[in-house]
């Protein structure tokens, strides 16, 4: 079982106090986690002892730089159960996304079908390649409990479907996607299936040979690692239907002052100099997820989503959204107070215990529209919190709305 308190000694930020004394409550892991030292001391090292360029240099030390890096993007793909020349460095999900939309050749009257529950990086690049193409876009919509209809999804693929693109979890509902189920489904019908594990990656086992998607994007920020390094998966087999969106050095085979080859993949989709100390902080973030076991972190978001659950229904004038039964939700839970705004509700958290989340519509605006809302409070959760920390969220969600009432 993962214990919080030793894992919260690794994380140097965790020990600093704001200047009232109180220590940071941070519940904000969906927008970005916090960093382990080995993470830190991973890029630091990169830049202290062998900063130097990868895949270039035919001297010692550009050898061993290429060495680190290449094992970080071998250490990263076992992660997710994929091979190193399926895995491609981008920024974050969103470029990996973008990637997929502008690299597939469309036809005008392809359909792409994705879900009402989309954050912005999965719905607004395929609202271009709509404009841009004339590809059509079809919805899945969520039930009640604020899970995926996909009861619904028979009737919305036709024979002109190229691609089903969805988030593996919810960044607002927590809810868990059947992507294995959907998978089977597009693949009997020979449609492509993008995940965006961005909020799965990190908190769940993934596999995504098993899940059998073609396309999985994830970021490094959200699971310990530094900002400006994610992955994008593809999937053997799928990568020449993918042009590179970007094109220039060390991504070519043979190069003319008129025409270019493509090298192999994955460096046919890794143009210019790609982010060494990114790749390297993230396969240590990796690592680290590795030794406490991706089915211990599981678990324990659990223990902590559902205790979150209970003590937050038995509060007045709180709605909570998404499913209730954490075998289908991670750590995320959103909620609102009556008659109070999301804003205000997180800052007087912060204010009164230095209680980090997240409120407004996380770049998911057309759910919060689905579901009649226009925003919510966001706490989500990682290795590090504790049901200490839930409970003094919950106290002082109570004091709020004594004070605002
Ligand atoms: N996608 C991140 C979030 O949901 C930024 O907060």
């Amino acid at each position: 079982m993962l214990d919080p308190y030793r894992v919260r000694e690794d994380f140097p930020i965790l020990s600093v106090k704001r200047s009232d004394g109180k220590p940071l409550i941070y519940l904000d892991n969906a927008a970005t986690s916090l960093k382990p030292r080995s993470v830190i001391d991973s890029i630091v090292e990169y830049y202290e002892k062998y900063t130097v360029n990868v895949h270039r240099g035919v001297y010692r030390l550009s050898h061993e730089a290429t060495r680190i890096y290449e094992d970080s993007r071998e250490r990263i793909a076992k992660f997710i159960g994929v091979s190193p020349s399926e895995l491609v460095f981008v920024k974050n999900t969103t470029e990996a996304i973008n990637l997929v939309a502008y690299g597939l050749d469309w036809s005008p009257g392809d359909e792409v079908i994705t879900t009402v529950m989309e954050h912005h990086s999965n719905l607004v690049p395929w609202q271009m390649v709509r404009d841009r193409y004339g590809v059509k876009l079809r919805f899945i919509d969520i039930t009640s409990e604020g899970l995926l209809d996909i009861g619904k999804l028979s009737d919305l693929v036709s024979e002109k479907t190229r691609l089903i693109s969805l988030t593996h979890v919810s960044n607002v509902l927590g809810t868990i996607n059947p992507v294995e189920d959907i998978a089977r489904i597009a693949r009997r019908s020979g449609i492509l299936l993008l995940v965006d594990a961005a909020q799965s990656v990190p908190h769940i086992p993934v596999d995504a040979r098993r899940i059998g998607c073609d396309f999985l994007a994830f970021s490094g920020h959200k699971m310990l690692g530094p900002t400006g390094i994610g992955c994008l998966y593809v999937r053997r087999g799928v990568e020449d239907l993918l042009k590179p969106v970007f094109t220039g050095g060390e991504m070519v085979g043979r190069v003319s002052l008129d025409r270019a080859t493509w090298s192999d993949m994955p460096l046919r989709m890794e143009p210019g100099t790609p982010n060494i100390a990114g790749a390297i902080g993230l396969a240590a973030a990796v690592d680290y997820l590795s030794n406490l076991g991706m089915d211990n972190v599981r678990s324990y978001e659990d223990r902590l989503t559902d205790y979150t659950l209970k003590r937050m229904s038995e509060i007045d004038r709180v709605s909570i959204y998404g499913p209730r039964d954490v075998r289908y939700r991670s750590g995320i839970v959103a909620f609102n107070v009556e008659r109070l705004d999301p804003h205000d509700v997180a800052l007087l958290l912060d204010e009164l215990e230095n209680i980090a989340v997240r409120s407004g519509v996380h770049c998911a605006e057309p759910l919060h529209t689905r579901l009649g809302l226009s925003g919510t409070v966001r706490v989500s959760f990682y290795v590090y919190n504790t049901l200490e920390e839930v409970d003094i969220l919950c106290d002082t969600l109570e004091k709020v709305i004594e004070m605002l009432a």
